[in-house]
């Protein structure tokens, strides 16, 4: 029987044009741009203007990664967002990206899993195309965290900043791919990085919004400190399941948290911080966004070539944490060029249609 292998084979970013400097913030709460930088390595970060939302930004970095693959919207069978700054509590934010690229055949869901969230998707479009279960998969990461930003609290609003970036994955019988991975989650430090308001326990009301539930509350020292600890772990352990060791990771692809804790990582690993893909000296902490976003611009900068072993690792609120490793490869020969932007086009008219006919029914049959 033939191996499917899950390979990556698009992949595209979005952020937003507008800049907020670690200057910008010293002016809304008491810090300095020093601060921010020896602490975190952040000297700024994007802000999705009012026209942008993560659904808006999720679905620009998937039309990128779907030109870069070569891929049609309407061949995709799953569209997974991993965010956990969600359009709406439901439905999916991956249901208004199916409707927006025109992916007419996909099934599509959110997954929820705080920044760790993009490696959990990984994983399972991985398995869901080693499985049979589907060729061609997009797993985007987005996020609009500054929307759920206290920007008076300097514990938190120094670290969020706004964006997507999306893989595509598809299935080939060549060797590589997503190799392995490891998947982890402690519910016990749920309360380490939260936003409780709006929720079962803290349904939105007048209360809610005045003790600032609806903003995100962490324990960043505590946070810090797990992160530091399983970063290791988990790229140790994907690497061995694998059966490589570090000498055979050509770059590392870490969550862009906090540089303290990426350069915390590498010390662990006894691994050098050249070969570690850094850049959230210039969009903070992206959540589910951030790997992917670091893996488009080492693809630019040419840190990631074809054949090249590469691990992205993550942590966050869950918590949850876990690592991927991938060989990577690209876009699969192709004779054909098709082109996504168009049918975004034309995904726009078939959901103004399909509106309308559920109008026209409704006035035929009735609401009731
Ligand atoms: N400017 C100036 N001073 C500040 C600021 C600020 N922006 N923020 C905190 N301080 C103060 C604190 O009040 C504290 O003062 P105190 O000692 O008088 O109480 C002092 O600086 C030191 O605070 P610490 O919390 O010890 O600072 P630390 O060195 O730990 O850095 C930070 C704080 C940057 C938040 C760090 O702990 C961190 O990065 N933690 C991880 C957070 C993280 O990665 N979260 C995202 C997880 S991913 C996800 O799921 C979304």
């Amino acid at each position: 029987m033939s191996t499917r292998n899950a390979h990556i084979t698009g992949w595209g970013m979005a952020v937003p044009d507008q800049v907020l400097t670690n200057d910008d913030i010293a002016k809304m709460v008491d810090t300095t741009d020093e601060w921010i930088v020896s602490r975190t390595g952040i000297h700024e970060r994007r802000i999705a203007n009012s026209d942008q939302t993560t659904a808006s930004l999720a679905s620009e970095a998937a039309l990128r990664a779907l030109e870069v693959a070569n891929l049609h919207p309407g061949d995709l069978d799953m569209i997974i967002v991993a965010t956990s700054s969600p359009e709406y509590i439901f439905p999916a934010t991956a249901c208004v990206v199916q409707d927006r690229i025109g992916a007419v055949k996909a099934y599509a869901f959110d997954l929820l899993a705080a920044c760790t969230g993009f490696v959990y998707g990984i994983n399972l479009a991985s398995q869901a195309i080693k499985s049979n279960g589907a060729n061609n998969i997009l797993v985007i990461g987005s996020e609009t965290l500054t929307r759920l930003v206290n920007w008076k609290d300097r514990n938190t609003c120094i670290l969020f900043g706004d964006g997507a970036g999306a893989f595509v994955l598809q299935a080939s019988e060549e060797p590589g791919g997503v190799l392995s991975a490891v998947l982890r989650s402690d519910g016990s430090g749920a309360n380490l990085l939260s936003v409780p308001g709006g929720g079962s326990p803290h349904p939105a009301s007048m209360q809610t919004l005045y003790d600032g539930l609806h903003y995100i509350q962490m324990n960043g020292r505590e946070v810090f400190r797990f992160a530091t600890r399983v970063m290791v772990e988990a790229t140790f352990e994907t690497v061995e399941t694998a059966q490589m060791t570090m000498d055979d990771i050509q770059l590392l692809i870490p969550h862009q948290a906090n540089q303290r804790i990426i350069e915390a990582a590498a010390r662990g690993l006894n691994y050098p911080m050249e070969q570690v893909m850094v850049n959230l000296d210039r969009y903070g902490n992206t959540s589910t966004a951030s790997i992917p976003i670091a893996t488009v611009e080492a693809i630019e900068q040419g840190r990631l070539k074809p054949g090249d072993n590469t691990v992205l690792v993550a942590f966050g609120g869950g918590l949850t944490w876990g690592a991927a490793l991938i060989q990577w490869t690209g876009p699969l020969p192709f004779q054909k060029k098709v082109s996504p932007r168009l049918v975004r086009g034309y995904a726009r008219g078939r959901s103004i249609l399909a509106r309308l006919r559920r109008r026209i029914e409704g006035f035929i049959w009735g609401n009731g």
